[in-house]
């Protein structure tokens, strides 16, 4: 086991942390110019982002979110790797499959007026195109951090560039008209070859299967602005006024004042990458997530002007208070199930101990073996009378990604993935969500969809473009030997079968019904993985850091830090 004790504290200075990874030989990150790399970045947070806390937030506890960047002082920027080199740097033995799926996602790229702009969903002529011709933003973040990790920045900027074009747009659905902030699910370059001109259309929606506005596509840019800032070390795309101005339009949105009473973020199903009817509407955890992961990363990029101040207040108040929610309610590990399963119900006031009216027969039979003795979760959904026990994983990986979840609950989520791996890795890394909705819930659920039949498609299928999630969660919290067996499982088939979108089944052993081939994300998917397991710290690009000062306040199970 190997200990790296870098970090950077809210002025700026070095101090020493305990973050350990098992198994990776750090030496050869002592071998590059460290002190460096802790200087580049350094500069970097301190010009980008906030150099000081503000005054008024010196009161609020939280503040340090601000200033939480600091995974990165040993992490450096993008460079080569993979492509054209049989063997890499650092002695890591290349799989011949890196290759191929570079070629492939070269070849995916799309040109706007000369400019590549983004990749194409996929690259596959066998089968309808449907909207798989089109640059899609959540498609695009796996190939984005591909090309960041090989020192190939200019797409992902003109990529960003681009969609916050798009975002100015006026859009409207029949005779309504959208939130001004709304990011585009997808764009398409349109060719006259008569006039010779190139023009872009976007989907915000209106044509998308049961016309669901992206909630998750103006999460995922800011993002990945703030990972081209942190890979690139540029901070002046981060500081144009139209990208502050990008970021602000997207937060208004959801920082708005409503008739909530929680802070998680409300929004209708199919709004994310499960497009589809199932069941993932009122505070879905892949959002929530998500949500919280944009909020810090915001935080981070905006700038404290007239304008941008008033938006750092209130994004520092929804994270206190979204992070309390989520770690209070969503959490779920064996105590709490116990606790749950003897929940009275029809309390009212304050002293409420079940506050959602959970009726302990809503417990699914599954959950009761699914929970393993050491591990835990967030569920995929709390609302009045509901939680939604499903196992998600986008929005577990992003949790334990942004710290979401404590260091204690990240633990307690790779615990459950390691015990529970047949279910959740099986054959094929890695299950979209489990379990599969079936027969009478299916119907009621999903409207009869055929293409969400069980495990199948975002109905328990698995994606491969999961794998860089996985890799990344696994990597911060000191597990690189789960993400190395997810990859070597994925290995045996993934070029074989051509790159599927999904597969099929149980264990996932299926080419998925209607799976597309040459998926672009499936391909990014695992060119992310590879490369984060072969230099980690490329994780710097995609994880925040614990705030300290964000532990719940009540005790209400083992896996809890108090
Ligand atoms: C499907 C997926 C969605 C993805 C799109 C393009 O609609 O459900 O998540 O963005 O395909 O690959």
């Amino acid at each position: 086991m190997f200990t790296i004790s870098a970090d950077v504290s809210q002025n700026g200075s070095v101090r020493s942390t305990d973050a350990e990874i098992e198994e990776y030989d750090f030496s050869r990150l002592l071998d590059k110019p460290r002190s460096l790399n802790m200087e580049r970045q350094r500069s970097f947070d301190e010009l980008s982002i906030g150099m000081s806390p503000h005054p008024a937030f010196r009161n609020i506890d939280s503040n340090s979110f601000r200033f939480m960047d600091h995974s990165d002082a040993v992490f450096s920027p993008g460079r080569r790797s993979g492509f054209n080199t049989p063997r890499s740097q650092n002695g890591f033995e290349t799989h011949p499959m890196v290759a191929d799926a570079w070629e492939t996602l070269r070849r995916a790229l799309v040109h706007f007026r000369g400019q590549p702009v983004g990749t194409i969903a996929a690259l596959d002529n066998s089968d309808e195109k449907l909207n798989y011709d089109q640059v899609f933003v959540r498609d695009f973040v796996p190939s984005a951090l591909a090309f960041l990790m090989n020192g190939e920045p200019e797409i992902v900027k003109n990529f960003i560039l681009k969609t916050l074009r798009l975002q100015s747009w006026e859009k409207k659905i029949d005779r309504f008209q959208l939130g001004e902030g709304v990011m585009p699910a997808s764009f398409k370059v349109l060719h006259d070859p008569i006039r010779n001109t190139e023009t872009l259309m976007a989907d915000f929606g209106e044509s998308a299967i049961g016309r669901v506005a992206p909630v998750d596509s103006g999460f995922w840019w800011i993002i990945l602005l703030r990972a081209y800032t942190k890979s690139t070390g540029d901070t002046s795309l981060a500081e144009r006024p139209e990208c502050q101005k990008g970021m602000r339009l997207i937060l208004s949105l959801c920082l708005s004042e409503g008739f909530d009473t929680f802070p998680t973020l409300l929004c209708a199903d199919g709004c994310s990458m499960i497009d589809r009817r199932m069941g993932v509407y009122g505070y879905p955890i892949e959002i929530q997530a998500l949500f919280f992961m944009a909020l810090r990363c915001a935080l981070l990029l905006l700038k404290q002007d007239a304008e941008g101040k008033e938006f750092v207040e209130r994004v520092v108040k929804r994270l206190h208070a979204l992070s309390y929610h989520m770690r209070s309610y969503f959490w779920i590990d064996l105590k709490q199930l116990n606790d749950i399963y003897r929940y009275k119900t029809e309390e009212y006031s304050h002293t409420a101990v079940n506050k959602f009216n959970v009726i302990p027969d809503s417990l699914p039979e599954w959950i009761f073996d699914f929970m393993p003795k050491h591990g835990g979760y967030f569920i995929g959904n709390v609302g009045p009378s509901n939680m939604d026990f499903r196992w998600f994983c986008l929005g577990n990986c992003i949790a334990i990604l942004s710290s979401l979840a404590t260091p204690e609950q990240s633990t307690a989520i790779m615990d459950l993935i390691e015990s529970r791996w047949e279910e959740l890795i099986g054959e094929m890394p890695l299950k979209v969500c489990y379990p599969a909705l079936e027969s009478h819930e299916w119907r009621i659920i999903t409207g009869c969809d055929p293409k969400n039949t069980r495990w199948s498609y975002h109905n328990g299928g698995s994606w491969p473009v999961l794998l860089w999630l996985l890799t990344a969660a696994c990597i911060k919290t000191g597990r690189p030997q789960i993400a190395r067996r997810a990859i070597e499982l994925a290995e045996t088939r993934l070029l074989k079968d051509s790159w599927p979108e999904y597969y099929d089944g149980k264990l996932g052993r299926y080419v998925g019904k209607q799976a597309r081939k040459f998926q672009t994300w499936s391909i990014a998917g695992y060119l992310v993985a590879k490369m984060m397991l072969e230099d980690p710290s490329h994780l710097g690009m995609v994880a925040l850091e614990e705030d300290k000062q964000m532990k719940p306040v009540m005790k209400r199970s083992s896996s809890w830090t108090v």
